[in-house]
């Protein structure tokens, strides 16, 4: 199966009251992981692109490609979407021309009406190209690629007019952090959560910042309507980890323990677990 528009799956999703993880990806080690996590589990997954990580990896072209090649190489049969994350207006239309099956469009800095013109543009551009789209309402806190905001309540009213415009599921902030959740953070807003979903007539909604949120949480917000969850940081711990694990115990003085193949191994087999065991919490597993 070729690369798919996300609206299908994160539609069923909705419908089933689980949730498919975005996980972010930095090269071919990620990629790899990821596809192969997602086979294991029969899950439906998105492989999220920040614009940083697209330069990194040289470019939108070079990640179309890339994952293309992955995907059919490892024979991959499960639902995949590969998405841009937090794009800029000039990221999202480069994403779409370069072969991006679905794209985020991050309007939430503008001004308001400013953000639903643009949106409103370039969801009609997405969907003239068959591509699903993501807007956002409301910063999601923390730092991303430079771009610092605290974390906002998303207004339900704002949330329902770009809602309206048929975006395919929306980034709305509820109290969410991307990166490490500080020790004295409020967690997630559900009684905000629930006016998005309710103002949104049912939108799937999107949890952006889905690393070291709990269980409990995690499970609540998509019993009120999160159908997407993205999670960057955590595999980026995950493979820190095991990489320095490997190192601290001497393996790459051992033999040819030096060979990359060898060294980012533990890494890689770690994000794939790790997104195994995700996907089982979110409930998608087996829903391919
Ligand atoms: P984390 O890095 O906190 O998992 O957030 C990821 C994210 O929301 C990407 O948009």
């Amino acid at each position: 199966m070729a690369l798919v528009s996300a609206k299908e799956m994160i539609e069923k999703a909705h419908a089933g009251h689980y949730a498919v993880g975005a996980f972010n990806i930095n090269n071919m080690e990620w990629t790899k992981a990821i596809l192969l996590a997602a086979e294991e589990a029969k899950s439906p997954v998105m492989l999220g692109v920040s614009e940083g990580a697209g330069k990194y990896m040289c470019g939108f072209k070079n990640v179309v490609a890339m994952v293309k090649e992955i995907h059919d190489y490892l024979g991959i049969t499960v639902p995949v979407a590969l998405h841009l994350d937090h794009g800029s207006y000039e990221g999202a239309k480069a994403c779409i021309e370069a072969g991006f099956t679905s794209v985020m469009f991050d309007g939430s800095h503008y001004a308001f009406e400013e953000n639903l013109e643009k949106s409103k543009e370039m969801i009609e551009l997405a969907h003239s190209k068959g591509i699903s789209i993501e807007c956002e309402v409301g910063g999601i806190g923390g730092e991303e690629d430079g771009v610092t905001s605290m974390g906002e309540l998303a207004d339900p009213a704002e949330c329902a007019t770009i809602a309206n415009l048929g975006v395919d599921f929306l980034a709305a902030g509820i109290g969410n952090i991307h990166g490490k959740y500080p020790a004295d953070w409020a967690g997630l807003n559900f009684d905000r959560l629930g006016e998005i979903q309710e103002s949104t007539n049912g939108k799937p909604l999107v949890l952006h910042g889905g690393s070291g949120i709990p269980a409990e949480q995690v499970a609540k917000a998509i019993s009120l309507g999160v159908s997407k969850i993205n999670v960057n940081t955590e595999l980026q711990l995950e493979f820190a980890a095991a990489t320095r694990k490997y190192i601290e115990a001497g393996k790459d003085l051992e033999g040819k323990g030096y060979d990359p193949r060898k060294l980012l191994k533990p890494g890689a087999d770690a994000i794939q677990a790790k997104v195994v065991a995700m996907m089982e919490q979110f409930g998608s597993a087996g829903k391919a």
